[in-house]
């Protein structure tokens, strides 16, 4: 394949352009949702950086610019949290069907619960604005719920029930660790400080897929679906359970450089590092480096996975010059916070679904069929034979 950024060929007396494999560095579409700036350092959200909005907004006042293109303001705010909490619910048919769910990588949760969501709509493809706004708040509600319940009742037969009194990110949290107790307010405000980096980011792996679903005007929950499924890759949403377990392998923060040494030697990927955007600095782990931080002043688990990240960003830099990404961040913050690490990518569904159901209304509504076209490089001429004289290798 190609290497360079673009070529124009002559097909079929028409002409095309050949583009990097991976489509790396191609321009496919615009959006006004989100995306890096022109400079590659920063992630913008709706015109505000994403620094600025994953240290100061919450799940709801995020999720509200990311839908609908500004941050609300105080009636907006609660108008929006109210529908938020009231859907964050799931039928009781559903729950039946997530007690049939085997022990298995919790993201097939999320897709299987979200396609019977769908068939649960009486009109999943109506395409009218409020249809499609109320189909993506329905689903950013619901999602959470599906992924705690396929999550504990698989494994200790126990329903996950909401409690749609709490704000959207302390009641995930409290059903992502089993539904107890409410976690401090420090740690309630870390993961929603997460889930808001996660909320975004451009034409990634996951959000161009829902984009393509969405172009073929196939239904919300099936973009989603298939979402997810982009999602689970150990290259994309998987590294943060991946760079958790690779932190756990480590064991101790001065082990980290001869772990590199040895995984750079065997060219494999460490993961938490690199990034097809950010070639210098995730600004992402800015913010989530402060929570941490403020954690480690009173966690000493905190503190040791600081001091192991360090030692990882040193060794990877000085021997790649590749920098860390917001999945190593969040794996140690998850993991200070007990979360159970196959819940580390599930979590970063329930964050970007706010993105991808966003996509998928501007995809609709400004929309053209994402087909593009194959270069055919195999064998031509061959003719049918009757099996009795084929196969005589
Ligand atoms: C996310 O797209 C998004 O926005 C994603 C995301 C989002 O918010 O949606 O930011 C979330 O997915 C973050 C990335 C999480 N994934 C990982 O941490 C897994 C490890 N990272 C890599 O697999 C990789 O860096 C990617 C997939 C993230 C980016 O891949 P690219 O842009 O295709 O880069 P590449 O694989 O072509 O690598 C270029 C070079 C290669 O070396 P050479 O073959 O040229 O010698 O850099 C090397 C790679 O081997 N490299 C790494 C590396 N990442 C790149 N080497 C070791 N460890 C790594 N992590």
């Amino acid at each position: 394949m190609s290497t360079t950024l673009c070529e124009k060929v002559v097909r079929e007396g028409r002409e095309f352009v050949r583009v990097p494999k991976g489509l790396a560095n191609v321009i496919i579409d615009q959006t006004t949702i989100s995306g890096v700036d022109p400079e590659g350092k920063e992630t913008i959200y709706r015109g505000y950086l994403i620094s600025d909005i994953g240290k100061h907004a919450s799940f709801e006042e995020a999720a509200y610019l990311i839908l609908y293109g500004e941050l609300p303001c105080e009636e907006e705010l609660k108008e929006f949290s109210k529908k938020l909490n009231s859907e964050r619910w799931i039928p009781t048919k559903l729950i039946d069907a997530l007690k049939t769910v085997p022990i298995t990588h919790p993201m097939y949760y999320g897709a299987f619960g979200v396609l019977l969501l769908g068939m649960y709509d009486p009109d999943p493809d109506d395409m009218s604005r409020d249809a499609l706004y109320d189909r993506a708040i329905r689903i950013i509600a619901k999602l959470p719920v599906i992924f705690a319940n396929g999550w504990y009742l698989s494994r200790y037969g126990n329903e996950i029930k909401p409690d749609q009194s709490l704000r959207h990110a302390g009641d995930v949290l409290r059903m992502i660790l089993g539904g107890g107790i409410v976690p401090g307010d420090i740690e309630v405000r870390a993961f929603e400080s997460s889930l808001v980096l996660y909320m975004d980011h451009g034409f990634n792996a996951s959000t161009f897929t829902n984009r393509v679903i969405a172009s073929t005007l196939s239904d919300m929950y099936s973009a989603v679906a298939g979402a997810i499924g982009a999602l689970k890759g150990p290259l994309h949403g998987g590294a943060n359970q991946r760079a958790l377990e690779m932190m756990l392998e480590i064991g101790e923060p001065e082990k980290a450089r001869a772990y590199v040494e040895e995984k750079l030697k065997r060219k494999e990927k460490v993961m938490g590092f690199g990034h097809r955007v950010y070639k210098v600095h995730d600004p992402r782990t800015d913010v989530l480096r402060e929570w941490l931080s403020k954690l480690a002043e009173y966690n000493p688990e905190a503190r040791k996975f600081l001091a192991m990240i360090d030692e990882l960003e040193k060794a990877m830099w000085e021997l790649k010059r590749i920098p860390s990404n917001v999945d190593l961040y969040t794996a140690a913050l998850y993991h200070v916070l007990g979360i159970p690490k196959d819940l580390y990518t599930p979590i970063f569904a329930i964050a970007r679904v706010v993105g991808w159901t966003a996509h998928y209304i501007e995809q609709v509504t400004h929309n053209r069929i994402i087909r593009p076209k194959e270069e055919y490089v195999g064998p031509t001429g061959f003719k049918y034979m009757p099996i009795e004289e084929r196969c005589r290798r």
